[in-house]
């Protein structure tokens, strides 16, 4: 199959693109590497520099012949959403729709789109299926969900094919360590959690210590980045097969609280991480976990690679092989 990764030298894009070429697929990437990196791609892949917001540009690169696409390309920071909602609005909101736009112009019938539990928003219930309420708490869930709503239109009128995956927290890196380029200025746990074990922060802050969980601070579902590509492969060969669209949660259906993942962060990197406990994060719910039984149905998923150790000895890899060859 011949595919275009949009957003692959990103983290996950990367790690999608990486899986897809194993599998002996035709890769092609768009990237502005506003967040991804060069280091990302491998000489195999064909790769367009450019962005999303160019449409004439992404239509020529789109009118080159592909089986499908992976849309990746997007701010994901919820917190910085609420003071920039405006970068939101026009990189996630405008952006799809000119790729969705560009895909018809091109005659790209079949997209996988990234999607987040963040269209959720707080839980009414655990764990949270595909029919759990749908009402964000910050911007950057709201561009998810009406990205999602566009989609649904644009299959009855334009027959436009597509799954939209439903990410949990993604996390870890590449099993075989051949992805290596970092995220810059990371908001997430696991990734902050390995600049304080480098070095190149003081100190972990977590937030909240007094949520209703076993150790009082927040639990979530934390997918493993290589589970999620599977389930990407799973997705685009099941387009191809049956030109039928949906969204599905991925996630592990496990729940690992902030303390957790340090203390396993701790004993696998053998570093001290120090770390501060300061109020909660507006908008962070106590516990988010997944039903993944939509995934395992439709697509034959399931996570396996998905436990803390690999999370964090894959992302340890990665920080320690970037920061020998840095230094
Ligand atoms: C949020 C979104 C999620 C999205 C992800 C992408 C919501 C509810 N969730 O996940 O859908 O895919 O961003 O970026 O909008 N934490 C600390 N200290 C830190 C960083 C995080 O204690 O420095 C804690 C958080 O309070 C939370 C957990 O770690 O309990 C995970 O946080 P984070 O990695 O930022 O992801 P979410 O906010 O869960």
């Amino acid at each position: 199959m011949k595919v275009l990764v949009i957003g692959g030298a990103g983290y996950i894009g990367s790690h999608v693109a990486r899986l897809l070429a194993d599998k002996g697929h035709d890769i092609s990437i768009i990237d502005n590497l506003s967040s991804g990196t060069e280091e990302n791609l491998f000489p195999e892949y064909a790769f367009f520099r450019g962005d999303i917001l160019d449409y004439p540009w992404l239509v020529s690169v789109m009118k080159q012949g592909y089986d499908a696409a992976v849309h990746l390309a997007a701010a994901k920071a919820a917190g910085e959403s609420m003071r920039r909602p405006e970068k939101y609005a026009t990189q996630n909101l405008t952006g799809t729709i000119n790729i969705l736009n560009a895909a018809c112009e091109a005659g790209i019938s079949r997209l996988v789109f990234s999607s987040s539990a963040a269209i959720y928003g707080e839980p009414k219930y655990l764990p949270i299926d595909e029919a759990h309420p749908k009402d964000p708490t910050n911007f950057y869930g709201f561009t998810k969900l009406e990205i999602e709503r566009c989609l649904e239109w644009y299959d009855r009128l334009k027959g436009l094919r597509f799954v939209a995956l439903r990410y949990f927290n993604a996390a870890g890196y590449d099993l075989e360590g051949r992805v290596h380029g970092l995220e810059k200025n990371p908001a997430n746990l696991v990734p902050v959690i390995m600049e304080v074990a480098v070095g190149l922060r003081p100190h972990l802050e977590v937030f909240g210590t007094d949520y209703p969980t076993p150790d009082g601070s927040g639990v979530r579902d934390y997918i493993h980045v290589t589970d999620l590509a599977e389930a990407h492969c799973a997705a685009l060969v099941r387009l191809m097969k049956e030109p039928r669209s949906f969204a599905v949660n991925l996630g592990s259906e496990q729940g690992l609280s902030v303390l957790e993942i340090l203390d396993a962060a701790r004993k696998i990197t053998g570093r001290s991480i120090p770390m501060v406990m300061t109020g909660r994060r507006p908008g962070d719910p106590a516990k988010l976990v997944a039903s993944s039984a939509a995934a395992k149905d439709l697509l034959g998923w399931e996570a396996k690679h998905s436990d803390v150790e690999t999370i964090i000895a894959t992302s340890w890899r990665a920080y320690t092989h970037h920061f020998a060859h840095d230094a």
